[in-house]
């Protein structure tokens, strides 16, 4: 008998590559999308029509974090083998503007989930999104699973919750529960509002001729950005083990949003050099003189944090995982891709 698996968040960049991955690995998957009046699927619709068309078990069913009644239809009818809980407000800026939504959906939600399999007395193992944003006003560097956590945003403190609440229902419950502290974990199809992404298709519009700048805010923060399709390997690895367990996934390189501009816009053609300071710097390019790079106060976060480097030697040895692309190579991959993007949506013309 196959496995199977639900994953909320099933339609989000990382939800596409894990139902990939488990789909590839002979899962039955099922996964929980929220209604929304324009068609959100995009990134598996193709996955979905080909498992199909294979007589694959991949089926969708509408759900909602906030509604404790159709988490409990779904994990009825999908009795999973395992759950996958990628349900998340994912932005961490957005989370200044819609504290109390973050924390229902981001902390509360995942609590409710747990009850819910509780209650059902389903054997699932679980693995929830936990964040390298819990380290916030970071206490050391490289981050390790034993770092203190001074979470700084409302995202993090109420993704601090959730991590609690997991080893909670873990140690009380005897469930194998386990928190992936996931660091920054990019592709080609991240959302065009997190930074690596925003700054690849904006390159690739200014170089067709399709927006004049890219207006981007803090150029220091430093991330420690890796591939989520290596990241999602290291989900499913963590649910395989005899127990469950909290682990670091990263890279362990740090790079700054400035240094990602850079390679990006090299791989773009452009040759960027930086003039003036704080709001009144920009990114020019050397060869035209034309600017490509301003500093908009808006993209600034309230806090933010700016030293982000995780140490993965747990997952290493424990998991036998590794991240198999470097920096270079994400940025490029990222790069290639909304420079592809946008010369088919603009006709070839690009
Ligand atoms: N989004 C965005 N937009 N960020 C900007 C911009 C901008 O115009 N300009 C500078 N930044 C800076 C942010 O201030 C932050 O320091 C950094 O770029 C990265 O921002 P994001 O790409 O939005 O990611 P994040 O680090 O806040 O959070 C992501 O990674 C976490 C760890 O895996 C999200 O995916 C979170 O959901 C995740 O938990």
């Amino acid at each position: 008998m196959a496995k199977v698996a639900l994953i909320t968040g099933v339609n989000g960049q990382d939800g596409s590559f894990l139902c990939e991955l488990l789909l590839e690995k002979g899962y039955d998957v099922h996964g929980m999308v929220r209604r929304t009046s324009q068609f959100s699927r995009g990134r598996i619709e193709d996955t979905r029509q080909r498992a199909l068309s294979q007589g694959r078990v991949f089926e969708l069913h509408y759900g909602n974090m906030s509604d404790p009644s159709s988490l409990h239809r779904i994990l009825a009818a999908s009795r999973p083998d395992e759950i996958y809980n990628l349900a998340s407000q994912s932005h961490v800026g957005v989370s200044f503007e819609e504290p109390e939504h973050t924390t229902e959906i981001n902390a509360t939600a995942v609590l409710r989930l747990l009850e819910c399999v509780r209650h059902i007395g389903l054997k699932a193992r679980f693995y929830q999104a936990s964040s390298s944003e819990l380290y916030g006003h970071v206490a050391e560097a490289p981050q390790t699973e034993l770092t203190p956590f001074q979470p700084l945003s409302p995202y993090a403190i109420a993704k601090l919750y959730a991590y609690w609440i997991v080893r909670s229902y873990r140690e009380t419950y005897g469930m194998h529960a386990s928190n992936g502290i996931l660091f920054n974990h990019e592709s080609p199809r991240r959302g065009e509002n997190f930074v690596t992404r925003k700054i690849t298709y904006s390159l690739a519009r200014i170089k067709a001729g399709l927006q004049p700048v890219l207006k981007l805010g803090n150029l220091d923060a430093r991330r420690d950005w890796g591939s989520a399709q290596d990241y999602v390997q290291a989900m499913w690895l963590m649910l395989q083990q005899p127990q469950g367990d909290d682990y670091v996934i990263a890279t362990g390189e740090t790079h700054s949003v400035r240094d990602f501009v850079e390679r990006a816009a090299t791989r773009s053609g452009f040759d960027i050099a930086w003039t003036g300071t704080g709001v009144d710097e920009k990114g020019v390019d050397r060869r035209t003189n034309r600017v490509l790079v301003e500093i908009d106060p808006r993209f600034y976060r309230p806090v933010d944090v700016d030293r982000v480097q995780g140490d993965a030697s747990k997952a290493f040895r424990q998991l036998g995982w590794r991240p198999t692309v470097t920096f270079d190579a994400l940025v490029n991959l990222m790069m290639d891709a909304d420079l592809d993007r946008v010369a088919r949506e603009s006709g070839g013309r690009a």
